[in-house]
């Protein structure tokens, strides 16, 4: 009989949110296995501040490698699973799907299976303790017009990406092992995230670090395409709300209820660098945006209806998004060492390779598609 304790098995821990995530936990004194390959990705540096901490350990190594997940959690017996391991760029998943489907897919079954497997062997309390929780997103509904209510729970999955295609595969594996074995999962589906370690191949960080260096802002398409922006901490605390109280079974919704258009985010951002960087000559950095050719199933708006969550068990953002932004710019500024440690030879490969193709579309100001 395996006695579980307060250890959290982390998937994708050096991520963005993943990382946010546990320094948030081992700061309030919980302990983590962070299980996490260290793709481009991943980033070692982002959990620097617990080297040395022995509430955390560090594993290198992959999700679809079932003999590593099962020693793992036989060795640390830990009392729930939290599951943010995924190839999670859209436009990526556009240019090479299969990874997707790898990680995303075959990973979070691998997981899954694992979990079954050790949860058999737990004591009756220890059983009954256990979690899986899955870290999911708002783009497994796909799409929304202006006026459409926002997402819930029971909106039906219309996934337009290969990548929100793999999440949405997972949460039905994530459920049916719910249904049929009785693994007591949770899943959230939140909205996009934005805050300290977020790679920059997305767009607020991308912009951020663009527009601090006179580079041009590529706004997709008309730049009217629609987000529900959170914080990255607020996205933490609803996982750890989730994982105290949420019911077995259960999805919840998490968003900032900040909708804000492409272009007002990138506009926003233009004028906090002019305020908070260097000059750049006399120009403001609004001349920098240039519209460009759209990401192929560009969904138009996504907004996140967190009723439940709020509802149930009390979580809600704390952090506006005017404020939030304003941090996050003040991040990247401070933390150039950490910027350059990411942009990788593999890095510029991609910005290049997602960038030159994309012929430009309308310069602002001009009002003609070229
Ligand atoms: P990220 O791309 O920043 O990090 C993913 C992490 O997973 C990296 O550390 C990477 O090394 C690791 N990883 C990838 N493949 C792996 C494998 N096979 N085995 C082990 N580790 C592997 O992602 P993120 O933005 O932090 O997102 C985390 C999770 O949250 C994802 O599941 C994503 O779908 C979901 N999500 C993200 C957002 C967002 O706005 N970023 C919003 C909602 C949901
Ligand atoms: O909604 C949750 C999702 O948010 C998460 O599940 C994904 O993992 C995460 O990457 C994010 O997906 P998006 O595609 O919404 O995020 P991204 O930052 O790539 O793009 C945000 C919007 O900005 C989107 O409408 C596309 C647009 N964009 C993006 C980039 C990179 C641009 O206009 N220009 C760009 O260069």
């Amino acid at each position: 009989m395996i006695r579980a304790n307060e250890t959290l098995l982390v998937t994708g821990g050096a991520g963005f949110i993943g990382s946010n995530f546990v320094l948030s936990w081992v700061k309030a004194g919980g302990r983590v296995v962070n299980l996490d390959l260290l793709t481009y990705a991943g980033n070692a540096l982002n959990l620097a501040p617990l080297e040395g901490d022995d509430r955390y350990t560090f594993v290198r190594g992959d999700i679809c490698d079932a003999e590593l997940v099962n020693s793992l959690l036989r060795r640390y017996q830990p009392r729930a699973i939290v599951h943010f391991a995924a190839e999670s760029h859209v436009d990526r998943s556009i240019v090479a799907p299969d990874a997707f489907i790898r990680t995303n897919v075959q990973g979070t079954f691998v997981l899954l299976e694992q979990a079954r497997l050790y949860r058999q062997e737990l004591g009756e309390a220890y059983r009954a303790m256990f979690r899986f929780l899955h870290v999911s997103t708002d783009e497994v509904y796909g799409s929304l017009a202006a006026d459409d209510p926002a997402f819930c729970e029971t909106t039906p999955y219309a996934p337009n990406s290969p990548y929100s295609a793999s999440k949405a595969g997972s949460n039905h594996l994530v459920r049916a092992y719910f249904h049929t074995y009785r693994l007591p999962v949770l899943t959230t589906n939140c909205s996009n995230n934005y805050g300290p370690y977020q790679f920059p191949e997305k767009l607020i960080p991308l912009m951020i670090l663009n527009a601090l260096e006179g580079k041009p802002l590529p706004v997709y398409g008309d730049g009217k395409n629609v987000r529900d922006w959170l914080y990255v901490e607020d996205h933490c605390a609803a996982i750890r709300a989730v994982l105290e109280n949420g019911r077995p079974g259960e999805t919840y919704n998490i968003g900032g209820s900040s909708e804000r258009a492409n272009i007002d985010v990138v506009t926003a951002i233009c004028d906090l660098v002019d305020e908070m960087g260097p000059a750049l000559g006399a120009a403001p950095r609004r001349g920098l945006i240039t519209y460009v050719q759209d990401r192929p199933g560009h969904d138009r708006r996504y907004a996140m209806d967190a009723s439940k969550v709020s509802g149930e068990l009390g979580w809600r953002p704390v952090e506006a998004f005017e404020s939030g932004l304003r941090k996050t710019v003040r991040w990247y500024l401070e933390h150039g060492e950490w910027v350059n440690s990411v942009r990788t030879g593999a890095y510029r490969e991609w910005i290049e390779k997602n960038y030159a193709e994309r012929a430009e579309y309308r310069q602002q100001g001009t009002g003609n598609r070229t």
